[in-house]
């Protein structure tokens, strides 16, 4: 999707309204959110809330992609995406097959390249691709003809989140244009935040990255200079003039040594306490909560904060269905899309 090629779909539009034909982009991939321009990104979010309805119908049934195979191939673990995926491909009518490392011959020593070609020999449409390696979903879009989507690949990007993030803030805040998003946590090993800040400035959105220096990202300084992104090391001072705090997961399983003294004092500094749901929503009532999950309760964000009535944790969720369907749409529905 890195370029900005776009058609008009088939007259029923995706969501199968006459009146609603949309425009479709023929993109190959969807390797990074880099890949998206405004309008790619808008289109996206626009199919996203046709599919939405979809989503609310008792048979949840679209022929879009009847006769396309998606495989879900994931190399790390995953509940949400790997499901959203799953089910996002079914009620399109594509027949979804699900891969992962534990328990295919990856775990008998075969390599990403043979076991994509193995995959791919096999007559697959697209490729949904999790891996711990950083330019995995790259990597593999190289060697097969198939479309590739990443769905994380190591601490580099997760473009399929950020679309799924920005769908479920603007669905209660409106307009993302000027809005403050907060992302707070550990912004070192997060795909998500990398790719949040991509698709969140292509919107025009604010953006403040809070972390302990520790937790900072080398090299972050100089992408906030160019991109105009804020940095932080004192969420109590940014959180009142957030319109959305975004929490992200302590990663304890890509951490080698110490980023901080304790859980406790990581809490005291940088968790979504009580405390400062209250300030938050004291100095802003209608600011929201997300968190792409999975969550550390207790640690990053306090249940309260999770189960109240500003989280949108479980609309992300909802959302990832609904814009998973309408990526597969714009990059398989009709023609073969070109390279990218
Ligand atoms: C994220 C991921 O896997 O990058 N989760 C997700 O996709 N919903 C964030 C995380 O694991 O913390």
């Amino acid at each position: 999707m890195s370029t900005a090629t776009t058609t008009t779909t088939t007259p029923s539009g995706p969501a199968g309204r006459e009146q609603q034909a949309s425009t479709r982009h023929t993109k190959r991939h969807l390797l990074s959110s880099a890949d998206l321009n405004r309008e790619q990104v808008r289109a996206i979010l626009d199919t996203a809330s046709e599919m939405h309805g979809v989503q609310q119908r008792e048979v949840k049934k679209l022929p879009t992609l009847r006769g396309r195979t998606v495989v879900n191939l994931f190399f790390e673990d995953s509940t949400r995406t790997r499901s959203s995926f799953e089910i996002a491909g079914k009620w399109l009518s594509a027949d979804v097959i699900n891969i992962s490392g534990k328990g295919s011959s990856t775990s008998k020593g075969e390599s990403l390249r043979d076991t994509v070609l193995t995959v791919a020999a096999m007559g697959v449409d697209a490729l949904v691709i999790r891996h711990h390696a950083s330019g995995a979903a790259q990597q593999v879009s190289q060697w097969v003809d198939a479309h590739i989507i990443n769905a994380g690949d190591g601490m580099h990007e997760h473009p399929t989140q950020a679309l799924l993030d920005a769908y479920t803030m603007e669905r209660r805040l409106g307009d993302l244009e000027g809005r403050h998003v907060v992302i707070v946590g550990d912004l070192t090993h997060s795909r998500v935040v990398r790719s949040n800040l991509i698709t969140l400035k292509t919107l025009g959105a604010r953006v403040t990255l809070v972390a302990p220096p520790t937790l900072m990202p080398s090299g972050i300084t100089s992408w906030a200079q160019a991109d105009g992104f804020t940095l932080s090391n004192d969420f109590d001072a940014v959180l009142p003039t957030a319109d959305s705090v975004m929490m992200l997961r302590v990663q304890r399983e890509r951490m080698s040594g110490g980023f901080f003294p304790t859980a406790r004092e990581y809490t005291v500094g940088y968790g979504l306490t009580r405390a400062r749901l209250d300030a938050l929503t004291a100095a802003n009532p209608d600011a929201v909560i997300c968190h792409p999950g999975p969550m550390n309760r207790g640690l990053e964000i306090a249940a309260d904060a999770a189960d109240g009535a500003q989280s949108l944790i479980l609309d992300q969720v909802s959302a990832g269905v609904a814009v998973r369907m309408s990526v597969l749409y714009h990059l398989l529905a009709g023609g073969e899309g070109e390279d990218s």
